[in-house]
């Protein structure tokens, strides 16, 4: 680990390919990006020109009516991202898989294969999936419920985690004189036997350059945060506020100290959404721009994303927002739960929760210099230590912050100015973990 003072880390997070759901209608976008080759790697190459610390790309399992335009038609990430590994060397992949609804030998598998051809920059985001409609995908059992989701991925980590130990760092000799290509007193079965899963091991790839590929999560319900705590090096978060972000950042690092973690090894990235302009008037001009391409349908299909795909065309726009505290717990429940705090409180017309939902935060709308310091301000007083930036329009949202913000954190020494290292480890500042079995 590095001993010069701590810096801010970034990442490339193109959801939406566009600030909102309905940015895909903006003229300088490209409306087939989200399957455009050339497209994601073209993020990709911006993203590393800009000593960017990772791409990260999300992903969901199912699609109706309801859906956002992004989760109708998207790639699947290990493809997206092992294309994206073969066009860049250095800045870290981060790809999207459920803990639901598959096993954790074709993770294990999959990552650590990813991991070692993009010479060790991968992370994974492990997801429960919170939409109900997925099960219908993978067998058809009805949806595990919330918390038992939590459980099992407990557990399904576990297994990878041991998994990606298999092979102690030496175990191929690949010595052709002596006619000896693996020592096998350094392969280490897991044996696990759990309670969701029976894993004999080992995996069938070497262990992994950065000892094991970087972990990320998401949810922050009370199961989410735990998860966190136990086994992600990073955390994605959705918080809004500076204060809310510096509540949850001490809240994930509280937990993992009682776990007795190491300070530093748990990262929190809250999304962003920056709009940059010339003047502080022409970024507010492109968020307004950005906004009336959201209309009433588009916004409520993302809302619509955090209640299990619910189906809110019987409903009033301007009525009152339905109480949908049922579907709360079962679904993407601390963002379902915010939204109807703020609904409640705020005495939100279902129209206007739904642009709450869908519309970017204004507080990253400005200068670059008034967004630098913004930037600076929450790394500063630990409300992160890092930002996930979505584009407000790709890929011109991703230069505009590359050519014009990360300039000027790397003039007040709080952004790097080359990679130090090769991996994405190297590139948090995250320790490499010693093998189990040494
Ligand atoms: C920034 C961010 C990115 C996420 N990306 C994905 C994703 O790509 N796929 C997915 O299934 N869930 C994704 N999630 C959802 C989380 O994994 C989790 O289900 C959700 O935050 C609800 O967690 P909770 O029930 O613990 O509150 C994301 C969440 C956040 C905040």
């Amino acid at each position: 680990m590095s001993t010069r003072p701590r810096q801010i880390h970034l990442g490339c997070f193109p959801i939406h390919l566009g600030g909102n759901v309905g940015a895909w209608r903006h003229p300088a976008m490209q409306a087939d990006g989200s399957t455009s080759l050339a497209f994601v790697l073209n993020l990709a190459r911006i993203a590393e020109a800009g000593k960017l610390d990772i791409l990260f790309i999300a992903d969901s399992l199912y699609a109706s009516e309801n859906s956002t335009p992004f989760d109708v038609n998207h790639f699947e990430p290990i493809t997206i991202l092992s294309a994206a590994a073969a066009v860049t060397t250095r800045v870290g992949l981060v790809a999207t898989m459920s803990t639901s609804y598959s096993a954790p030998f074709n993770t294990a598998r999959q990552i650590a294969s990813m991991d070692r051809l993009s010479g060790g920059r991968v992370a994974w985001n492990a997801v429960t999936s919170s939409n109900a409609g997925a099960a219908r995908n993978y067998g058809g059992e009805p949806q595990m419920e919330h918390d038992l989701r939590y459980h099992v991925a407990q557990e399904y980590i576990e297994v990878v985690k041991g998994l990606w130990d298999s092979w102690e760092d030496d175990a191929f000799p690949r010595d052709k004189a002596a006619g000896r290509y693996v020592d096998f007193s350094k392969m280490h079965r897991l044996n696990h036997k759990g309670e969701f899963y029976q894993v004999q091991g080992p995996l069938n790839i070497e262990r992994s350059v950065q000892g094991r590929p970087v972990i990320f999560q998401a949810g922050a319900s009370e199961a989410g945060r735990q998860l966190a705590a136990l086994h992600a090096d990073a955390v994605f978060s959705n918080r809004e506020t500076i204060e809310e972000c510096r509540i949850y950042t001490a809240d994930l690092r509280d937990r993992a100290a009682k776990l007795g973690r190491p300070e530093g090894e748990l990262l929190v990235f809250p999304v962003i959404t920056p709009i940059v302009g010339g003047t502080e008037a022409e970024a507010k001009r492109r968020a307004q721009e950005l906004n009336e391409l959201l209309d009433p349908p588009t916004a409520l299909a993302f809302l619509s994303r955090y209640f299990n795909s619910y189906d809110f065309s019987g409903y009033d726009l301007d009525g009152p927002t339905p109480d949908l505290s049922g579907i709360v717990g079962s679904s993407n429940r601390s963002s379902a739960e915010y939204l109807m705090r703020i609904a409640r409180e705020d005495h939100l017309t279902l129209r206007q929760l739904a642009y709450r939902a869908a519309a970017p935060r204004g507080d990253f709308t400005g200068t670059p210099e008034q967004i630098a310091d913004r930037l600076q301000l929450y790394f500063e007083t630990q409300a992160c230590d890092g930002f996930m930036i979505a584009t407000d329009i790709s890929p011109r949202g991703l230069s505009a912050v590359v050519d014009h913000v990360v300039p000027i954190l790397q003039k007040r020494g709080l952004f790097r100015t080359e990679y130090e290292g090769e991996t994405l480890r190297s590139h948090l500042d995250l320790p490499v973990p010693a093998n189990r079995y040494v």
